[in-house]
Parts: structure tokens; sequence; C-alpha cells
């Protein structure tokens, strides 16, 4: 007879979280590349709580995104990390190193895209790069590859010889990235912070493979987005944030399977109909009788729900399906219930 709770010896079958609490006193390298427990931070007089016992456990090499609406205390967060700013409450290490206590020693193993205020400019992407390169101990010819490589890497070739100024948000947001690897060792830790708010589409792209192609090499990437789809095609592992507090937290399959992944928007033709159905619905909208149900988007699925929902075919005037958006999953996985009708 086996015991369906046994460990089932998957690997060395050790006990990953019990390595962690005991891992520094062992000596041993900590499996997480960033790790806090409990922060928490207030501003303001009365102080508003915007981050309240947050827990975050990335492992080395993978990519953490860290989602969440305006004012959800990502940037925050980051910035407590990153050591920018101190916690009220709570302990951090990142890159086996305390946040408060080690900071010199987690400034030099991070790097925080945006805090490259050095990039100048009035010269040109390469121009940049060499500099910095040559800041950093560098040889003339040494810098010289380094900056090559990064351009390469960065997908900056073509604009290495334009002025900084004429370069795209997308442009920029890479060449910062760029201008963080000329002197660290890497892999290292990435912190990007709305990596992509504001960028074209194709911008958004370049930049998901600038962090594909970080993670490949082995550095560990936390990076805050508002958009589900960015999470979902990039994180290893995603957590929720929402008013301060780490609302979920696992893959990007785990929470889809927590929440249907589509919305069917249907319009009602009556009121009846709409108060009806309003129960059952994630999303509602009473001025045009629309209502949202949860499906996970196949045609068997949502032709069932027609048939259940409006047999006679005489309750729903038109309907519309969507990808679920990240209000849904946040409604879903949080306890705040819109107001019906
Ligand atoms: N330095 C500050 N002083 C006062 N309030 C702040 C400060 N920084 C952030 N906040 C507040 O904390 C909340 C979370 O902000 P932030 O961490 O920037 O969220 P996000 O990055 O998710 O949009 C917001 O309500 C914001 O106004
Ligand atoms: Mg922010």
């Amino acid at each position: 007879m086996t015991d369906p709770t046994a460990d089932t010896g998957r690997g060395t079958g050790r006990d990953i979280g019990r390595d962690i609490e005991q891992g520094v006193e062992r000596g041993a390298e900590p499996p997480y590349a960033i790790e806090a427990r409990g922060l928490g931070k207030s501003y303001g007089d009365p102080a508003v709580r915007v981050l309240d016992s947050v827990d975050l456990r990335v492992e080395r090499g993978t990519v953490f995104a860290l989602l969440g609406p305006n004012g959800a205390g990502k940037t925050t967060c980051v910035r407590v990390l990153a050591t920018l700013t101190t916690a009220d409450a709570g302990v951090a290490r990142v890159a086996g190193y305390d946040v408060v206590a080690e900071r010199a020693a987690v400034r030099r193993a991070i790097s925080l895209t945006g805090q490259f205020a050095a990039v100048d400019e009035t010269q040109t992407g390469e121009e940049n790069l060499r500099m910095t390169a040559r800041l950093t101990g560098l040889s003339r010819a040494a810098a010289r590859r380094r900056a090559e490589e990064l351009l390469v890497r960065f997908d900056l070739t073509d604009a290495a010889r334009r002025l900084v100024r004429t370069y795209s948000g997308g442009m920029r947001r890479r060449l910062d990235l760029a201008a963080g690897l000329v002197g660290s060792p890497e892999p290292g830790v990435f912190f990007l912070d709305e990596p992509t708010t504001g960028l074209d589409p194709r911008s958004r792209r370049q930049l998901w493979q600038v962090v594909r192609e970080l993670a490949g090499r082995g550095a560990t990437v936390l990076l805050t987005t508002q958009y589900l789809e960015e999470a979902d095609r990039l994180a290893d592992r995603i957590a929720l944030l929402h008013q301060g507090r780490i609302a979920a937290e696992g893959t990007a399959g785990a929470l889809k399977s927590r929440v249907a992944g589509h919305r069917l928007d249907l319009v009602l033709t009556s009121r009846q109909g709409y108060l009806r159905l309003a129960g059952r619905a994630v999303h509602h909208s009473p001025e045009t009788l629309t209502l949202g149900l949860p499906t996970d988007g196949s045609a068997a699925h949502v032709r069932a729900l027609l048939d259940e929902i409006d047999p006679d075919g005489t309750e729903i005037d038109r309907f519309s399906l969507h990808s679920a958006t990240l209000d849904d999953v946040f409604l879903a996985l949080t306890s705040e219930v819109p107001a019906h009708v």
C-alpha cells in the first residue's frame, strides 16, 4: 500500500522549503535568487499601507512576474528589493544578501532598468556602451568587443551609430539593459519595472525576446507588468499583487485554471433575462444589458452555454468572445464583487 502523501522521490526528494530555512545557517547556496518574507511598507500620514506582508520566492534562473494594476505596489516592492527604499517590516534577500544589512553586495549583484540615467543622450548607443565598459576597467579593445557583443545581443546594431536622443522607447530600454550588463558578471538578477508599458507591439515583442535571452543564460528576472498576456508569455511563475498583498501566486497555467481564460459577453434582450443570469456573470454592464460569463473559449463550451441559457433563441441579442482580462483574473481571485445592476 502506498501513502499518497508520501514524497514520491522525484529528483533528490529534498524539501526545498526546509533547505531555505536552514540554507544560510548551513552555508549552502540558497536556491532562491530573491526571497522576501512579510514585507510591509506604509506611506503618508495617516499611513496608507502600500505593501502588506508580501512573501516572494524566485528561483535562480527563472522569470518571475509581479502582475498588478496601477497602484498595486509593484514599484514599491521592486524598490525595496533593489535597495532603493527600505521596508517598514519583513526581511528580504537578493542573490543571497540581505537588502538592508548587505545593501552594497545586493547592488553589485543586480541590474535595474531605468537606473542607468548615465546613458548619454548626445552620444550614440555604441559610444555609450564603450564608455561604460571603459569605466568598468576594460581595455579599449575589450570595451569595443563587449559593446559589439551587447549591441548584437540587444538587437541594436542598426542603431549603434545613431544618437540615443533619436532612439524609440523600446530601443532606449534595450540600451539601458545592455548598459547594465556591460560590467556586471553574468548571470545576475534583473529587476524590470513595467519594461514594456507604453511600447508599441513590435518593441514589446523585442523586449520579450531580450528577457527570454537573459533567462536563457541563467539570469533571474523579476519583472512587473499590468499585462496578463505578458506575464503569461514570459514568466515561469506569476504573483498577483492586489492592494499591496499577494492575492495568488503560481505558474500561468495554475493561475489560469482558477479563472476561465475567456469571457463570453452576452447582450440580453430583456432586463428580466439580465437579472436572471447576473449571478453567474463575472462582468456586468447593466446600461447595455451585457453580462460576461466565464468560458474556456472552445466552440463546444460556447455552444453549450448559449443553448443552455437561451434554448428558444429569444433571450440573447448578440454575443462576443474575449480573452480573460487582468480585471477578470483579479475579480476571480480577490474577494471584490462588482456591483450587480
Ligand atoms: N513615495 C511615496 N509616497 C507616498 N505614496 C507613495 C509613494 N510611492 C508610492 N506611493 C503610493 O503607493 C501605492 C503603490 O504605488 P506603486 O508601488 O508605485 O504601485 P504600482 O507600481 O503597482 O503602480 C500608490 O497608491 C502610490 O500612490
Ligand atoms: Mg509602478
